[in-house]
């Protein structure tokens, strides 16, 4: 349940943050906040960076400047220790969210349960039931994670992201791989997560019409900044080029498809005897 005390401060803040993974940063002066009950869209393009933030939020991933905090603690002030505790407060639905396999959707599912409580078998079983049923896969708990499609994996890592009733959980493609009926039950229950239990959610997709429907507030980034960030109206109301194309999905216009070339590839290029004519 949510902590009362909690519901005046962010569950998740980042204040002019930068990150990156080699000396130079890859995103600049990134802020944004998710208060608890709040569903808060990270849209932007494949590389755009919307993985490393989630780095970020978790603590995996230091900022270069600025400063992240979770529950109102600065990460940058918080020791290994208080950091797992940090933690069990939070769920991830990793972008990568690998199952542990020739084990069953059940046993995967009440691993969180089993690792963090210390709840009886039959509230376990209760509540593991429950979190499948939200993703309609109650009756699959007792199939092995080799039996179930790719969509089905999605959701059982969706359940198992959110069984510890977490105050804040970031979504890194949930609605990714499902069809479009699984994608509605999946956003409307991100959303019914954030109504009912107050959590706050973080939601990492490219997927704009599912997301603006169950958002209060939408972030854009690319080209290694914030790009726009507003309600879901005032996007889709917004007559800048990038937010344009990027809402639109139009082909053309500012939003780079091709990665960035480099120095690193032109060497890698050259050792295999190739030349960077024509590269856009
Ligand atoms: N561990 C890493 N080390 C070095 N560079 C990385 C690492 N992880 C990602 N990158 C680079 O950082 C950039 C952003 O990657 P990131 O995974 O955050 O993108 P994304 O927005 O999540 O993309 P997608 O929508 O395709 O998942 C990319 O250029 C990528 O090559
Ligand atoms: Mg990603």
């Amino acid at each position: 349940m949510p902590n009362p005390t909690a519901s005046s401060q962010p569950a998740l803040a980042f204040e002019q943050v930068a990150l990156g993974y080699g000396e130079k940063p890859l995103l600049h002066d990134i802020s944004l906040s998710v208060g608890p009950g709040q569903v808060v869209t990270l849209l932007g393009g494949s590389g755009s960076g919307k993985t490393t933030i989630l780095r970020g939020a978790t603590g995996q991933l230091a900022p270069m400047a600025g400063r992240v905090s979770i529950f109102g603690e600065n990460l940058a002030n918080v020791g290994a220790n208080r950091l797992r505790q940090l933690r069990q407060r939070m769920g991830v639905l990793f972008q990568q969210g690998a199952l542990f396999t020739d084990l069953t959707v059940f046993v995967n599912v009440a691993f969180p349960l089993r690792e963090h409580t210390k709840l009886g078998e039959a509230e376990l079983t209760q509540r593991v039931l429950d979190r499948l049923e939200a993703v309609g896969l109650r009756t699959a708990a007792h199939l092995r994670t080799s039996e179930i499609s790719g969509g089905m994996a999605r959701r059982v890592a969706l359940a198992r992201a959110v069984v510890l009733n977490p105050e804040l959980v970031l979504y890194d493609e949930p609605f990714a791989g499902l069809d479009p009926i699984a994608m509605g039950v999946a956003a409307r229950l991100i959303r019914n997560l954030s109504d009912e239990l107050g959590c706050a959610s973080l939601l990492i997709t490219h997927d704009v019409p599912e997301s603006f429907q169950i958002s209060d507030h939408v972030v854009l980034i690319g080209q290694g900044h914030c790009k726009a960030a507003g309600t879901p109206d005032e996007l889709r109301a917004s007559t800048d080029p990038y937010v344009r194309q990027f809402i639109d999905g139009a082909p053309d216009g500012p939003v780079a498809f091709h990665y960035p070339q480099s120095e690193a590839f032109d060497r890698w290029l050259a050792k295999r005897g190739g030349s960077n004519g024509g590269a856009p």
